[in-house]
């Protein structure tokens, strides 16, 4: 188990990530002053699975209230509509400004937990409790929240950083082989923007990783953890360095407006926004034709990812132009330079990314072929 501190502007706060995680929850919450309620937000799904277990532990810790809100975590459930639901569940519950709330899922709860615990009478305590690999080694940490809109994801929303956030790998045991397998896209990245080791371990040890075997998922875990608690510590807001954490999300982002937010799951979208980034990368001259290779193999043996060529590549390309990093209606790419070291805020010609995005699915194929 590690305790890693992430640093904000309104404090620090630890990830405590590791086998016995959730033991430590209790504990934890008990530390907080003057608390009236406690509510868990999660979705039927995830507290069908783990809600006994996470009650077990709130019950042996105080007297203050406790109840859980569950709603849809359907990526096309993370809107406004959701914020409204819970916010309604709060208010009806009486929920007042020395409540906690406990997110206790995948990155829609998380990201919509997040912004209610942000907006909530401007702004309530907030305990994030992983259960997808994606949240725990992404999404829980470093304190974005927020919903999407029809017109492009995670339009809405707001920095705002937990009290404390409890990732036990524990709670990966259920996760369907699709939902795992979506998480473990955000591990090729990591591998991709900043730990080369971490990449060479996941060419070496896919069929390993993806048997769940214990040791090499604590390793990877706590590998991006450290990583995603580091970049976010020095860059908080995005303004700069933090937007390696993107990598492959302008096309992914792109892919999952284009499609409702309906076929694909948010990082089967990121593997095809990488085989995007890492095309441009090369058709750049930024990055070799076998490294390019090696990346596109690694995403490619996650697993098959749906098609998605039914999706013109004009209107990806104008979605891209709408993401949160664009500037002056131009997308801001962040491209490899070699495995391991990226760069971000790269503008690139619109012919150039129109003939990647035409070429994804087949060079796609290629090297799966070839892997
Ligand atoms: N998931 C990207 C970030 O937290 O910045």
């Amino acid at each position: 188990m590690q305790r890693i501190v992430v640093r904000s502007s309104s404090g620090s706060y630890a990830v405590v990530s590791g086998s016995g995680a959730l033991g430590r929850l209790g504990e934890l919450l008990s530390r907080l002053r003057d608390v009236s309620d406690v509510f868990v937000l999660s979705s039927p799904r995830v507290w069908g699975k783990c809600g006994a277990s996470i009650e077990k532990v709130l019950a042996a810790r105080g007297r203050e209230r406790r109840r859980a809100i569950l709603f849809d975590d359907a990526e096309s459930a993370k809107n406004i509509r959701s914020v409204e639901t819970v916010a309604r569940g709060l208010a009806r519950a009486g929920a007042d400004r020395r409540c906690v709330i406990v997110a206790v899922g995948g990155g829609v709860v998380g990201d919509v937990g997040g912004f209610v615990a942000a907006t909530y009478l401007r702004g309530v305590r907030l305990v994030h409790v992983p259960t997808t690999l994606v949240a725990q080694v992404d999404s829980a940490i470093g304190g974005k929240t927020g919903v999407n809109l029809p017109e492009g994801k995670n339009l809405v929303g707001a920095f705002y950083p937990p009290e404390f956030v409890v990732a036990d790998p524990a709670l990966l045991g259920t996760l369907p082989d699709r939902q795992f397998r979506s998480g473990l896209y955000e591990v090729v990245k990591y591998g991709v923007i900043g730990d080369a080791a971490l990449f060479s371990y996941l060419e070496r040890n896919m069929a390993k990783v993806l048997r769940r075997d214990g040791a090499a998922m604590r390793w990877i875990i706590a590998r991006c953890v450290r990583a995603k608690a580091s970049i976010v510590t020095k860059d908080e807001r995005e303004s700069g360095l933090r937007q390696i954490l993107n990598f492959g999300h302008t096309l992914g982002h792109a892919i999952e407006t284009a499609t409702r937010y309906r076929k694909l799951l948010h990082g089967e979208a990121v593997g095809w926004g990488m085989i995007g980034a890492t095309l441009l990368s090369y058709a750049t001259d930024r990055l070799s034709f076998g490294e390019a290779q090696r990346i596109i193999r690694v995403v490619r043996g996650v697993g098959k990812l749906p098609e998605i060529g039914e999706i013109s590549a004009a209107r990806l390309m104008q979605l891209t132009r709408g993401d949160k990093k664009s500037r002056g209606g131009r997308a801001r790419w962040v491209l490899a330079r070699d495995i391991g070291d990226v760069a971000w805020g790269v503008d690139v010609p619109d012919a150039l990314v129109l003939s990647v995005i035409r070429a994804m699915p087949e060079i796609a194929g290629l090297a799966r072929g070839r892997g």
